[in-house]
């Protein structure tokens, strides 16, 4: 039985102002994971709060809301098999120096405070920040031609 889920993924300010967009979605499409939902946003410095409460408190916190309500930054919302692992892996580790050659953050970043994107880390956690994120209405899942080609599943 494939294990279908869905993750939360942020472009961050410095992906929108870097030009990186259509990048950092790339990876993911040529992936295999399907794009379910997508939009550009600047949240607001309560909205970032909640979103990062888990950090409250670290010497990076205040830092992290200002950096992440600095500019506007695409939200999106990617589904597939294991998508919350497969997500992650295709991100890289949290501190762009210690990720895998190939990942987003190797490649594309050099700092953890500038590493470009965000991922849900496991899957209660996607759940919340998906509801969080995204209106029902606002989550389009979508039949791909040549699913076989991707999954085998169709
Ligand atoms: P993200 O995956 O969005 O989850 C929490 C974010 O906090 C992380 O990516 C980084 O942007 C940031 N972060 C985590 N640790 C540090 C740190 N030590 N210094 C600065 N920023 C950090």
């Amino acid at each position: 039985m494939r294990n279908i889920q869905r993750t939360l993924v942020l472009i961050k300010p410095d992906g929108v102002q870097r030009g990186l967009i259509g990048e950092i979605v790339s990876r993911f499409e040529k992936r295999g994971l399907m794009l379910i939902a997508m939009k550009f946003m600047r949240i607001s410095k309560e909205f970032a709060e909640e979103h990062y409460s888990i950090h409250e408190g670290k010497p990076f916190y205040r830092g992290l809301v200002e950096y992440i309500t600095s500019s506007p930054l695409v939200a999106m919302i990617w589904e597939g098999p294991d998508a919350i692992e497969a997500v992650r892996q295709t991100v890289g580790s949290t501190n762009p120096v210690e990720a895998e050659a190939g990942t987003i953050r190797h490649d594309l970043s050099i700092i953890t405070s500038r590493n470009l994107v965000h991922a849900s880390d496991s899957a209660e956690t996607a759940e919340k920040e998906i509801k969080k994120w995204f209106a029902d209405d606002q989550i389009f899942t979508w039949t791909r031609i040549h699913e076989d080609w991707f999954t085998g599943l169709n």
